[in-house]
């Protein structure tokens, strides 16, 4: 009898189990949403949640991602032509009679594209200018340097003519330009790093500490289609101090130490050979074995405070405030009882 309901608990209890067990399930997915442009491409987004029903009591959780992403494509948009800026003017020319001087500019700053509208008003401007007699061009000169430093620019050259002495007739003016000109990019150059500065000073002045030195890519800045710096611009180095000064003197063999800004004494109770070794220590003396405590000195004056009473220190320790004392300025002593040192 016993044993039958202790099955059919049994029974009772897996089932429930079995039961209480949820796995999650997606809900479907949304609408995609809106592809709000009128050109271009973007994305549409579509998403879902795993809430139909969510996983419960270590049921599965759904399977899969709960974003769905479609690229939504458009005509490509429309560029609007630019000009270029205005080239320097031209040397004065004869054409037909009439002497001008020119400039020139060019819709390709940028062209324009997919439907854009072309550049507004002409490519070319002219003066009328004083001729003077000439008879031969001399040699091109060098090309100036790019108008634009980041983007599509003119460029020129000149030439100079060789004049007569004096204006004879329409047949002496030369024929052709005195500029001429052409577009031009900026070239590509890649950055350079400067020099590193000097090091920094220590963050610290005493113990293991930090410094640093820069460098920044402007030697030279990058232009707009060069490459940047490769590297790190920063570069930090440990700076390893002389040790911290110990808190402890020895004036004229009196023990001192400095604490909230101010130097004390030791009072001599319980004050014995590890103590001593841990004071010599904080002075910087390798060996302690040697440490002793010595009478004949001048103690500390009552304007002292005395720091330390009771010091019970193991010899190991790196500071007398390490060791058990009686807490520091807390004891029962005058400074006839000052501790006086030998290491
Ligand atoms: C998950 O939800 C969908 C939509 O409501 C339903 O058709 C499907 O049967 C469900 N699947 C499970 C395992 O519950
Ligand atoms: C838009 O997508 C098409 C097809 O993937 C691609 O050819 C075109 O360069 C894209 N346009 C822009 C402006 O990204
Ligand atoms: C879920 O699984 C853990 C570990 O397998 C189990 O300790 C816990 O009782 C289970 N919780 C439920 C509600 O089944
Ligand atoms: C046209 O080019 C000039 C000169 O490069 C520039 O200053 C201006 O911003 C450009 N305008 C447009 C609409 O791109
Ligand atoms: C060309 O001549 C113009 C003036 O006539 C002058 O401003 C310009 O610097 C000259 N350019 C070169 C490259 O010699
Ligand atoms: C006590 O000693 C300190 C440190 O040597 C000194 O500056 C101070 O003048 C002395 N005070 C007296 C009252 O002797
Ligand atoms: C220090 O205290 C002792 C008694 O504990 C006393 O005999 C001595 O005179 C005191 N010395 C000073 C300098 O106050």
């Amino acid at each position: 009898m016993g044993t039958i309901l202790i099955i059919i608990l049994t029974i009772a209890l897996l089932q429930s189990e079995v039961h209480s067990k949820v796995d999650g399930n997606w809900t479907d997915w949304s609408t995609w949403s809106a592809c709000a442009i009128t050109c271009g491409n973007t994305t549409q987004t579509r998403s879902r949640a795993c809430t139909n029903p969510p996983a419960a009591d270590n049921g599965t959780d759904c399977e899969g991602t709960s974003d769905d992403y479609q690229p939504c494509l458009r005509e490509p948009c429309p560029v609007d032509g630019n000009w270029t800026d205005w080239s320097s003017w031209s040397a004065c020319s004869v054409t037909r009679g009439s002497a001008t001087q020119t400039r020139i500019r060019t819709c390709i700053n940028p062209p324009p594209a997919h439907k854009g509208t072309e550049c507004e008003g002409a490519s070319e401007d002219y003066k009328s200018c004083v001729h003077k007699p000439c008879r031969g061009w001399g040699p091109w000169s060098e090309w100036s340097s790019c108008s634009s430093t980041s983007g599509v620019g003119i460029q020129h050259r000149n030439r100079s003519w060789y004049s007569w002495p004096s204006f004879t007739s329409i047949d002496d003016l030369c024929d052709g330009d005195y500029t001429d000109v052409q577009i031009c990019m900026p070239s590509a150059f890649d950055g350079g790093w400067t020099q590193w500065s000097s090091w920094s000073t220590c963050s610290v002045t005493c113990g293991i500490g930090l410094n640093q030195r820069t460098r920044s890519c402007t030697n030279p800045k990058p232009s707009t289609f060069g490459d940047h710096c490769v590297g790190p611009n920063i570069d930090v180095a440990i700076c390893n101090k002389q040790h911290c000064p110990s808190p402890v003197r020895l004036r004229d063999g009196l023990l001192e130490i400095y604490v909230n800004g101010q130097w004390g004494t030791v009072c001599d109770d319980e004050f014995d050979s590890n103590d001593a070794k841990v004071a010599c220590r904080m002075l910087g003396f390798d060996n302690t074995q040697t440490a002793r405590l010595r009478s004949d000195v001048v103690r500390g004056n009552v304007s002292m405070p005395i720091w330390l009473d009771n010091l019970r220190c193991n010899g190991y320790e790196d500071s007398l405030l390490e060791c058990s004392h009686n807490g520091v300025g807390s004891h029962n002593c005058n400074h006839s009882k000052d501790v006086g040192l030998v290491c």
